[in-house]
């Protein structure tokens, strides 16, 4: 599914084009569309846009009035995005946003996007920004230890590997990368990093590695380090739990046809499908009072239903096809409809 070619139906070839080509394949793309049910007139948010697959399905879907509010926290994605999708900007039926997802709700109020029926977060980075050594996120290849999503960062990998404390950059790699061997890799880098600064993805991928025979098939020694990094770097999870309660907010009651605004979000490892099945529950229960309590005082009412009881995921051929989707889990959640 090479950049979510344009042909998958002639409202996306009439608007799509060429320029801005993109190296990322869309992760469940029929399943997100199934879920979130794009009509015409619909209003839709696509809070991590990339390579704009799952936004030109949305608007190709909704075609001839939907419109989707597309937001990055890359600037080199949706100028890419803006060039492929140019025709729907100029139609008025996308609006792109350079922002985080953290201020969705004041993103979507200055853009008018108030009563929405949809919402799609496909969380992590695309391949656009994997492939591109520059930008600091794979251990594969070398390049500047960066791994900002959003270039205007105050702090890169790079500084974090430098001036945190070894027991920080313990707490960050067993944190976030779940890594077993945190407290060595910690201990190793401030060794290394005393004689003189780590600066590029090559020396800490060295360093993550060290001592642990890569064996073909399982995962490479450093992946969870450099996944540690990132998520510290872009505070990935502290956004994901503020988004939350601002998309529930955001969802109108009911989508043009009467149907649930639907949320659908995309995860690709256990810390953030953790936040987003923890919310979800939460949310689709009443009273969260102790059992002890004989009233409830808390008045929590339930705001969501689950839609998705377990988490999707891909389909065999999918994960043949691309194989970055195999760690995707897909979570729906649809706003309760007040009568
Ligand atoms: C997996 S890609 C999305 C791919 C897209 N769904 C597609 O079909 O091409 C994730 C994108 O989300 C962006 N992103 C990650 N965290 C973000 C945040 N907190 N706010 C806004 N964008 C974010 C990344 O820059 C990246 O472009």
């Amino acid at each position: 599914m090479e950049s979510q070619d344009s042909t998958r139906n002639s409202n996306s070839a009439d608007q799509t084009n060429e320029i801005g080509h993109t190296q990322h394949v869309s992760v469940m793309l029929d399943e997100v569309l199934e879920f979130l049910r794009p009509r015409a007139g619909g209003l839709y948010i696509d809070g991590t846009v990339g390579g704009g697959g799952h936004t030109a399905q949305l608007l190709a879907q909704s075609a001839p009035s939907g419109r989707v509010l597309g937001i990055d926290t890359d600037e080199r994605a949706l100028e890419r995005v803006s060039g492929r999708l140019a025709g729907f900007i100029t139609a008025d039926r996308l609006k792109l946003v350079h922002g985080n997802f953290d201020e969705m709700r004041q993103l979507a109020v200055q853009a008018g996007f108030i009563g929405v029926q949809g919402i799609l977060l496909d969380l992590g980075f695309s391949s656009d920004q994997m492939d591109d050594p520059q930008r600091g996120f794979a251990f594969s290849s070398d390049g500047p230890l960066d791994m900002r999503l959003d270039q205007s960062l105050a702090v890169s990998a790079a500084d974090l590997v430098n001036t945190a404390s070894e027991q920080e950059l313990a707490d960050i790699i067993w944190r976030y990368g779940e890594e077993s061997r945190s407290r060595a890799i910690a201990r190793r880098i401030v060794r290394e990093r005393s004689t003189r600064a780590i600066t590029r993805t090559s020396e800490l991928a060295k360093i993550a590695a060290a001592g642990v025979p890569y064996t073909p098939g399982s995962i490479h020694p450093a992946t969870k380090t450099f996944q540690a990094l990132r998520i510290a770097v872009n505070h990935e999870l502290e956004r994901l739990e503020t988004v939350l309660p601002q998309i529930t907010e955001l969802l109108s009651q009911t989508d043009l046809a009467g149907q649930a605004a639907r949320v659908a979000i995309i995860s690709f490892h256990s810390l953030e499908d953790r936040i987003v099945k923890e919310y979800f529950r939460r949310e689709a229960t009443g009273c969260l009072c102790p059992p002890r309590l004989p009233v409830c005082v808390c008045g929590h009412k339930a705001r969501l239903r689950v839609v998705t009881s377990r988490p999707v995921t891909p389909t065999v051929q999918e994960i043949e096809r691309n194989p970055r989707a195999r760690s995707a889990k897909l979570r729906v959640a649809e706003k309760i409809i007040e009568a």
